[in-house]
């Protein structure tokens, strides 16, 4: 597991976890006492299948440095099919991102259950130590694919 040292400094993260299984996950990590790092913000929803694309577009837009969504494992959704749904939709979205200049490594979805708070403690910290890696997103503008662009030709500037 990527440690973060006590002197990185936090970075922002915004996760979307379905209130049935991820979010009692964290919870249950938390309870656990797991030692986890503290750049992600939690936005619980009824389920993984209510995330809008555009919401994780807007929390980048609004200065998050990553973006993580956690639902239930396939089959477990409270709602028979929503992370279904989810999986399909990110996945396509995930490959869209460098069209809107964001580095796709940015953001992530996965699945825990409620019963999982180690994997819990290894997702956040994996995608965390992803993010510093990454370092402080450049708005739009830090998609390797995109570099082309850097050169001043009809990018916008943030
Ligand atoms: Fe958790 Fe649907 S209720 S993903």
């Amino acid at each position: 597991m990527p440690e973060l040292t006590e002197n990185t400094k936090e970075l922002r993260i915004v996760g979307f976890l379905c209130n049935w299984c991820s979010y009692g996950g964290a919870d249950t990590a938390g309870v656990g006492r797991f030692i986890q790092p503290t750049d992600l913000r939690i936005i619980r929803l009824p389920c993984s299948g209510r995330v809008n694309p555009l919401f994780i577009i807007k929390a980048l837009m609004s200065g998050a440095d990553g973006v993580l969504v956690s639902g239930c494992h396939p089959r477990d959704c409270h709602y028979a099919e929503g992370n279904f749904y989810a999986r399909r939709r990110l996945e396509v979205f995930k490959h869209l991102l460098p069209v809107l200049g964001i580095d796709r490594r940015r953001f992530e979805y996965t699945w825990v259950s409620a019963s999982e708070g180690p994997r819990w403690q290894k997702v956040v910290t994996d995608f965390t130590a992803q993010i510093h890696a990454l370092g402080p997103a450049k708005f739009f503008a830090d998609a390797p694919e995109l570099d082309f662009l850097k050169a001043g030709e009809g990018v916008m500037q943030p």
